[in-house]
């Protein structure tokens, strides 16, 4: 398994099925635009992008595009070849002897309110990022998801709301609706025009087969009193039942992510340099002004070379580098650049604070009456197999197809819970904002937490923001994800090894109402698996199981089984105005310096309730937009 850790697996398992390992080799073919080391640079370009993953590509595209910029992407991992990066069916999510080097070794600090577990930390690491290994779950948040963004920050944020976004979501992607068969056979639907319409080579498409035993769960939300179906999500209906897309090109079913879309088809172009393999330092500044990146190479010696920048650095290193890049540069908390004996550039209180991530974890159940075919007779019925894998071999269709999931429910507190959903947000509401942040925290950062708790309060007690995702394919079982913790981490440099990773702390369940939603998580698992419709294919509750019936006993299985982390972290570098701790402006430029902006994941100031590649694909879109129109 590399370095994924066992939570990690089982978040896998449960979103995928696993299959067997592909092993292959990687290979490398150079072009002229790819360099190999800092010496084939030009002295300075007029863009430099740190990290060449989701959002980073995106935006270098863009800026190359009129061929008047010269752009540098530096990219810590390789660019790898490996076939199992692309496989989907059969070979999805297979391992090989590059897989380790795809990704991050980060470890959490141990989180005190889960046992003292430490959780991996799993981000990709390889041009493309974490596009390149991640579940290929397409899917888009509510329109309030974004909307919350402008509430906690206030009208001059109002760019940032899903108006704003909603044009570069379309622009960042290809939509292949799903053809008449399969909106006959499985009632997929779908809104063209209201969610998609954009032609960037970035595929967003559904699996050609379902199975049928979803199309049960799916009728099985009709039991679930306020659960709307949509007939569209990515239009900002994110909250109810709908059909998710996957980051798959339909024509021979193979990953689609950023470094196909935004770096193989446009590579030729002469200003567009790639120098894969090496990590970004810092950012070098003269007068409080961006000047230079100061770059070492991932292997043999770590020498630092510098590269001038014209007109402006964008960091794209993601919700766990971005922070760290620019703490070495200076600037962040002073007293995380001082423990680590960095010179303050500009004390940023909120450079790696605000860390959020989804919480999971996963119910487990037999279904006694299932109907035929279903997923198990993937492994436990030859004849089935052989078909399965005639049909994929010949034509990518059939039961190895579908090895995503394109279905799932997005709901609701108050549909969640009925009964406790709205003490709930009474319950986050009535708290005092800095009763369970760190007891040193900087007063703006505490006023900004103020302002985000407005905005979680509204979105828990609206029906149009979700709370719980539950992915469904005709599993027996689900993944349960709390979308909406109220409880804040950090990415801090670390004091002994400034170079090395830093030290991430999600700080789980520290606001103590974090645990009572998952509780009432747990409680509509079950509520859903003995719906009338669920029934009967007489499910049986295999984990947690009937046995783990009281709170206490809940609560101590959830500590046991909880991850802070279904590796969707945001935030640490947030969308927010400097008095309430924010990092970046509405203009993405980074706070008390010129010419370094932010265009990942990191300014999200709160975390959307859905899967985070198609926001990373929106940033990067609506990021380039803006830094053109500096110019
Ligand atoms: C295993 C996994 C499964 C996931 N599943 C899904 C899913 O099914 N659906 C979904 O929508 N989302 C999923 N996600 C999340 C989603 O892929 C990410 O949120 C999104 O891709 C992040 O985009 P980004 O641009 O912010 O960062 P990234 O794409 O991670 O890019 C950051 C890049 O910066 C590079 N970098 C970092 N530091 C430096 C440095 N100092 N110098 C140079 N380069 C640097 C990194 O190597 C990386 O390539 C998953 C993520 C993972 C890891
Ligand atoms: C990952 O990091 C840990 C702790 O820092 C180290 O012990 C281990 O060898 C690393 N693993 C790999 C594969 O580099
Ligand atoms: C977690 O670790 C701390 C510090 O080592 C210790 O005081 C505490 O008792 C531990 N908690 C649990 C639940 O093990
Ligand atoms: C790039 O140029 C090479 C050599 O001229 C050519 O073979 C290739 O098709 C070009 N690729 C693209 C994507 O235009
Ligand atoms: C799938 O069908 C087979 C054959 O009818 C049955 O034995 C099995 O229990 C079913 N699988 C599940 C997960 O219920
Ligand atoms: C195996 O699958 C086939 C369909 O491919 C089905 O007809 C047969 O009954 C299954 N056998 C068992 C033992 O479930
Ligand atoms: C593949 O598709 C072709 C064209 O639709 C069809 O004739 C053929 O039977 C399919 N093959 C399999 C194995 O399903």
């Amino acid at each position: 398994m590399g370095k994924l850790n066992y939570h990690l697996a089982a978040v896998f398992a449960l979103f995928f099925s696993l299959f067997e390992l592909s092993n292959s080799l990687p290979y490398h073919s150079w072009s002229a635009q790819i360099k190999r080391q800092t010496s084939e640079l030009l002295d300075s370009y007029d863009y430099i992008i740190v990290g060449g993953g989701t959002a980073g590509l995106t935006v270098a595209d863009r800026l190359s595009e009129s061929g008047e910029d010269n752009v540098l992407v530096i990219e810590y991992g390789y660019l790898d070849n490996s076939p199992a990066i692309l496989n989907t069916g059969p070979n999805a999510f297979g391992f090989d002897s590059s897989s380790a080097s795809r990704f991050y070794n980060i470890s959490s600090v141990p989180q005190k309110n889960l046992n003292n577990r430490t959780v991996s930390v799993t981000i990709g690491c390889v041009v493309g990022g974490s596009s390149a290994v991640n579940g290929m779950y397409f899917d888009r948040g509510s329109a309030e998801d974004y909307d919350a963004i402008s509430w906690a920050a206030g009208e001059d944020f109002d760019t940032w709301a899903f108006e704003g976004l909603l044009p570069y979501f379309k622009k960042s992607v290809t939509f292949h609706p799903p053809n008449e068969r399969m909106q006959e056979e499985y009632g997929m639907t779908y809104d063209l025009e209201a969610a998609y319409g954009g032609s960037t080579p970035i595929h967003s498409s559904y699996a050609p087969f379902q199975w049928p035993t979803q199309q049960i769960e799916w009728e099985a939300f009709r039991d679930i009193e306020g659960a709307e179906y949509q007939v569209e999500g990515a239009d900002g209906s994110a909250y109810g039942v709908f059909w998710v897309p996957n980051s798959i090109d339909p024509s021979d079913r193979t990953r689609s992510y950023s470094r196909r879309g935004h770096w193989n088809a446009v590579q030729n172009r002469t200003n567009y340099h790639l120098l894969p393999g090496h990590k970004v330092s810092r950012v070098a500044t003269m007068d409080g002004i961006a000047d230079s990146v100061v770059i070492v190479p991932r292997d043999g010696e770590p020498e630092e070379s510098s590269i001038g920048v014209k007109k402006e650095v964008v960091l794209s290193a993601g919700t766990i580098h971005t922070p760290q890049i620019l703490q070495r540069s200076g600037i962040g908390p002073r007293h995380v650049l001082e423990a680590a004996g960095i010179e303050v550039q500009v004390d940023l209180p909120g450079v790696g604070w605000n860390l959020q991530d989804h919480h999971v974890y996963s119910v487990a159940y037999n279904f006694q009456t299932d109907v035929e075919p279903n997923q198990s007779m993937l492994y436990g019925n030859s004849s089935f197999r052989a078909w399965a894998l005639e049909l994929w071999d010949a034509n990518r269709t059939g039961p190895y197809s579908q090895s995503v999931g394109n279905s799932a429910a997005f709901l609701p507190l108050s549909v969640v819970s009925p009964d406790n959903g709205a003490a709930i947000a009474d319950t986050l509401e009535a708290q005092d904002p800095a009763e369970y942040l760190p007891e040193d925290l900087d007063e703006t950062l505490v006023a900004g937490f103020a302002a985000q708790k407005n905005a979680m309060v509204r979105q828990w007690r609206s029906t149009k923001s979700a709370i719980l995702e539950f992915p469904f394919s005709g599993r027996p079982g689900s993944s349960v994800v709390m979308l909406k913790p109220a409880s804040r981490g950090t990415v801090y440099l670390d004091p002994v090894d400034v170079e090395g990773e830093p030290v991430v702390d999600y700080r789980a369940l520290s606001n103590p109402v974090d645990l009572t939603t998952n509780k009432e998580l747990l409680g509509f698992a079950r509520r859903f698996f003995n719906t009338p419709t669920m029934a009967q294919l007489t499910p049986v509750e295999r984990s947690p199981g009937a046995e783990v019936a009281s709170d206490e006993e809940i609560e101590a299985w959830l500590l046991r089984t909880l991850s802070p982390t279904v590796v969707h972290p945001t935030g640490t570098a947030a969308l927010m105005p400097q008095e309430l701790g924010g990092v970046v402006g509405p203009d993405l430029l980074v706070y008390g310096v010129k010419g370094i902006s932010v265009a990942d994941n990191s300014i999200l100031t709160l975390l959307p309730g859905t899967h985070t590649s198609s926001g990373a694909y929106a940033i990067g879109e609506k990021a380039a937009a803006i830094v053109k129109s500096r110019a």
